[in-house]
């Protein structure tokens, strides 16, 4: 095993400053190495180990670390003398806006915040100020943020949950201790890809929203079967709630429109982050103009109150427009070459493990990828917990990190390609995936039902 002595030092340094030594534990799990630095497709850990990144820092950086473009823009906005002024409006937020409005189907106007969080917790409250019902439901192995709405039942073990249920909702199973038990009681989480379900929780209670990824992708990258978001939607227009789609991770790294625009689905709101700005923190909630505008009712009564001191930061509000900008050159350039090579890593991928004899589900939407030990695509949490085989994930993360591909050593936590992958770098993963997956240890940490 590869030893980090100076990472472990700086982490050690850390623990004594930073509760868990890091600003946020979603971002501890072993090997603890510590990045110094990060461009294009490579990251530099304080070892002196170069790796090929696929993590992506949970999947913002799609131009890729550093991308030079948006670094100038930013650098010459704030050069120029932009600040945050904090009273009034600013050009540079009224364009992100509008360019927002001008890709996504579902967004007449939007509104900018820092983190997908917030914009996940903004988009609720909202659904909660049109509707006055305060129920909603979320889905089983999604994620859409810290907040006591949503902070439950993401890769919980199945031993907690129990069978999987249709049509019915599961207990709300906090990852976080604080979240009142009054509050757990409004949201109802369901199983993706179960219409039958969300029938049965909206005969129940009166649902103000439903949020959901349209791909789950905090468990790799689970699609929608075909109808089930066109599903969603009729369910939302005949009961009344708000359908929320939280594109945090498939938004913009899909395409511009976000994944909504290639299902031809369109929710009532929709939220942003991540590639929208290559790695800058900001958020955007888009949506009809008939619940967005609650967010500015004449009647204090009924508006919903949105407010933050760095909404629009001058700075990662022309990382977001220099993105999309490189994102709309060349007729969508960089789409057609992160998607190529992912239909490389697949093809390369499927190759090695049925050359070996181990049974692959590579699910993959354009740039985003995951590989399941599984010999059909995960349709919800309950598939993928009860047939993916979790240790031989995480050994297998383990022993590409060894040889320099990084991927979150988690198991489930999705790839993500960026514009300044190449060829050679797709190469030479292969080589090492393939090495990796010859390794007696993985093999063995595979399930019986795949002897080879
Ligand atoms: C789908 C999704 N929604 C919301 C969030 C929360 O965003 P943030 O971490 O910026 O608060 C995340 C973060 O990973 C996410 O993946």
């Amino acid at each position: 095993m590869k030893e980090y002595p100076n990472s472990a030092r700086i982490l050690a340094e850390n623990r004594q400053y930073i509760p868990g030594g890091a600003v946020s534990l979603n971002r501890v799990a072993g090997p603890d190495i510590v990045f110094v630095r990060g461009a294009g497709s490579r990251l530099h850990d304080a070892d002196g180990n170069e790796y090929i990144d696929y993590h992506a820092a949970f999947a913002p950086h799609f131009l890729g670390h550093n991308d030079p473009y948006v670094n100038e823009a930013v650098d010459r906005a704030m050069r120029g003398g932009a600040s945050l002024y904090g009273s009034g409006t600013t050009e540079l937020e009224g364009r992100l806006a509008r360019m927002v409005c001008e890709h996504v189907p579902c967004a007449e106007s939007a509104q900018i915040l820092n983190t997908g969080s917030e914009a996940t917790y903004q988009a609720l409250r909202a659904a909660r100020g049109i509707t006055g019902r305060d129920h909603v439901i979320v889905m089983q192995g999604g994620y859409n943020g810290w907040h006591n709405d949503v902070a439950c039942n993401l890769m919980t073990p199945l031993a907690q949950i129990g069978p999987r249920i249709s049509p019915g909702e599961y207990p709300f199973l906090p990852i976080s201790a604080g979240i009142p038990k009054a509050h757990q009681a409004l949201v109802h989480p369901v199983n993706f890809n179960d219409l039958d379900s969300v029938r049965w929780v909206c005969e129940r209670y009166p649902i103000a929203a439903l949020i959901t990824e349209p791909i789950l992708q905090n468990i790799g990258v689970v699609h929608p079967q075909p109808g089930y978001l066109a599903g969603l939607r009729a369910l939302a227009d005949e009961f009344g709630f708000v359908l929320i789609f939280d594109e945090v991770k498939t938004g913009f790294r899909h395409g511009l429109g976000g994944y909504a625009a290639i299902a031809g689905v369109e929710p009532d709101m929709a939220v942003f982050g991540k590639a929208i700005a290559n790695g800058y923190p900001i958020a955007v909630l888009a949506g009809k103009r008939r619940f967005m505008d609650v967010f500015a009712d004449a009647d204090p009564v009924r508006r919903v109150l949105l407010a933050g001191t760095y909404n629009g930061h001058p700075s990662p509000t022309m990382a977001a427009i220099a993105t999309i900008e490189r994102l709309r050159m060349d007729d969508g350039a960089v789409y057609r070459h992160t998607d190529r090579l992912g239909a490389l890593l697949e093809a390369g991928v499927l190759q090695i493990t049925r050359e070996l004899g181990i049974p692959a589900a590579f699910r993959r939407q354009g740039s985003a990828f995951c590989l399941y030990f599984m010999d059909h695509a995960p349709v919800d949490w309950h598939d993928l917990a009860g047939n993916h085989p979790f240790a031989a994930d995480d050994a297998m993360r383990h022993a590409l990190i060894e040889r320099g591909i990084y991927f979150f050593p988690l198991a489930t936590k999705q790839g993500s390609i960026s514009a300044a992958h190449t060829e050679d770098d797709i190469a030479r993963t292969l080589e090492a995936w393939a090495e990796v997956l010859a390794l007696p240890a993985i093999q063995q940490s595979l399930p019986a039902s795949s002897a080879r």
